[in-house]
């Protein structure tokens, strides 16, 4: 092994998702290469002192350049997506690739592939959405994806045109179990979803806030259970994505105390949002920047998703990036009348990749609510785990890549949308104070962000193939 060492991150505070201590790092072509006291004679070398040093973020849940059912356009794509990832200390982001109805999943596959190419300020990998499980995508196309690393895939159980009805929910969870994939759930139920819209719409109530009523809790409970119940009768574990609240929570603790494989994702909207905030000012349209599904619910689902991200319920906290424009640019051809007709015709999603790893921090480690531990592994090390990316990602540790997030922990500065770096219009988090931000971010040793903006050149995310989740080896 030749000496020399390309780069020194030195004099910071380095945290694992296990234990902290102070190390300087020494990376040589992208990779970690020494961990240790004190490393001198690098090439060029980052002063950390008096700043703390992580794995880079992963989220690995995020929408970036979907196409959608009545023509919105996304706001962000590969470039822009990718940029506010970095800026908001990421270096590796997990979008989705989409089946449309009708079309060929591997035709899908290459069509996201074309658009991220060259154009990621951070590592990208693909789980699938699969919406129209054919005898052909079931027994050929899935299977072959698998084999090729796209070892993890979503399936929603409300949405038109992406909803399978219970027995393509369970054809697909037996091709997982087959094919040692990793099953992702959307779980709402549709049917009651589709009642209580069509009811609060009789009664002429169609503000964006009523969104928050037709996808009640109740819903989410009872599809959760569902989703667990078939899961369990094709012994597969399950993730159960972008949990709202109490209720739920409650399904897959309930379904973990007998013993079943059932891990949970929860986002930013549950902890920093309430159902109120899509009252807007008066009931209004402004309510529509706070429309995801599940929606945000109460201080005491709040309450209750503080308790499962300290207790383990939690394994996951993702962005469930989704970002749209509240007025869309002219050249989209798209604008917001129809929307602010009904509640039903806003696009769902939120933008948040940016604002995750910051909001976590401040609401949870800057006040006391988690340790610096649990967030690292929360949004680093337990996705690299669960998504097969452990531990080339979400590690520092000897041979792992050089992605890394340096992070001031006594930076105080609030959350507005002149700072970030998205393609949405606004944030639904204007103004929130946050202490705690990323002051520089390094893929594979290379930084791609410093204070809150990427570094121009050429974009350096790469296509990272992945390995099976651990969730499904250690089901065996
Ligand atoms: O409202 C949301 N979450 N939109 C994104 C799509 C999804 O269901 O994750
Ligand atoms: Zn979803
Ligand atoms: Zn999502
Ligand atoms: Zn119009």
């Amino acid at each position: 092994m030749s000496g020399a060492i390309d780069l020194a991150i030195r004099g910071g505070t380095l945290v694992t998702a296990a234990d902290r201590f102070r190390a300087d790092i020494g990376v040589r072509d992208g990779r970690i290469v020494e961990i240790s006291e004190r490393i001198d004679g690098a090439t060029e070398e980052i002063d950390a002192t008096g700043l703390f040093v992580l794995p880079g973020g992963i989220d690995a849940h995020v929408h970036l350049a979907q196409p959608t059912s009545d023509g919105t356009v996304m706001a962000d794509d590969f470039e822009t997506g990718t940029r506010s990832a970095a800026a908001g200390g990421n270096t590796t982001v997990l979008p989705f690739a989409m089946q449309v109805k009708g079309t060929s999943l591997r035709d899908c596959v290459t069509a996201y592939h074309e658009k991220a190419a060259g154009n990621c300020y951070t590592d990208v990998s693909f789980h699938l959405i699969i919406s129209d499980p054919t005898p052909q995508v079931l027994g050929q196309e899935l299977p072959a994806l698998v084999r090729d690393g796209y070892t993890s895939f979503k399936v929603f159980m409300t949405y038109d045109d992406l909803m399978l009805n219970d027995a393509q929910l369970l054809e697909v969870f037996d091709v997982a179990r087959r094919e040692q994939a990793l099953v992702m759930v959307h779980a709402e139920g549709h049917d009651a979803i589709r009642h209580m819209a069509r009811r609060l719409e009789e009664q002429g109530r169609t503000a964006p806030y009523y969104h928050a009523e037709a996808h009640a809790e109740i819903a989410e409970r009872e599809a959760t259970h569902r989703a667990i119940s078939h899961a369990q009768l094709t012994d597969v574990p399950v993730v159960i994505v972008h949990v709202s609240g109490r209720d739920p929570m409650e399904q897959i603790q309930w379904a973990r105390r007998r013993g079943m494989q059932v891990y949970a994702e929860t986002c930013p909207q549950y902890i920093a949002l309430t159902r109120d905030d899509l009252k807007g000012l008066n009931m209004d349209f402004e309510g529509a920047k706070y429309v995801c599904s599940p929606p945000p619910r109460d201080a005491d689902g709040q309450a209750a998703i503080w308790e499962g991200l300290r207790d383990g319920t939690f394994d996951l906290f993702s962005s469930d990036h989704c970002p749209f424009y509240f007025e869309a640019p002219a050249e989209t051809g798209k604008d917001n009348h129809r929307a602010r007709t009904s509640f039903r015709w806003v696009p769902n999603g939120i933008p948040g990749v940016e604002t995750r790893l910051p909001i976590l921090f401040s609401e949870g480690v800057s006040k006391g609510r988690i340790s610096m531990e649990r967030f690292v592994a929360l949004t680093s090390t337990n996705p690299a785990r669960l998504y097969g990316l452990y531990p080339q990602k979400g590690a520092l540790a000897i041979g792992a890549d050089a992605d890394i997030t340096l992070w001031d922990a006594g930076l105080t500065r609030p959350i507005t949308q002149a700072g970030l770096n998205h393609g949405s219009d606004y944030t639904p988090y204007e103004g929130m104070e946050i202490t705690g931000w990323p002051v520089r971010t390094l893929l594979r040793g290379r930084t791609t962000a410093l204070d809150g903006r990427t570094v121009e050149g050429p974009r350096p995310g790469r296509y990272q193939s992945r390995g099976l989740s651990e969730a499904v080896t250690r089901a065996g």
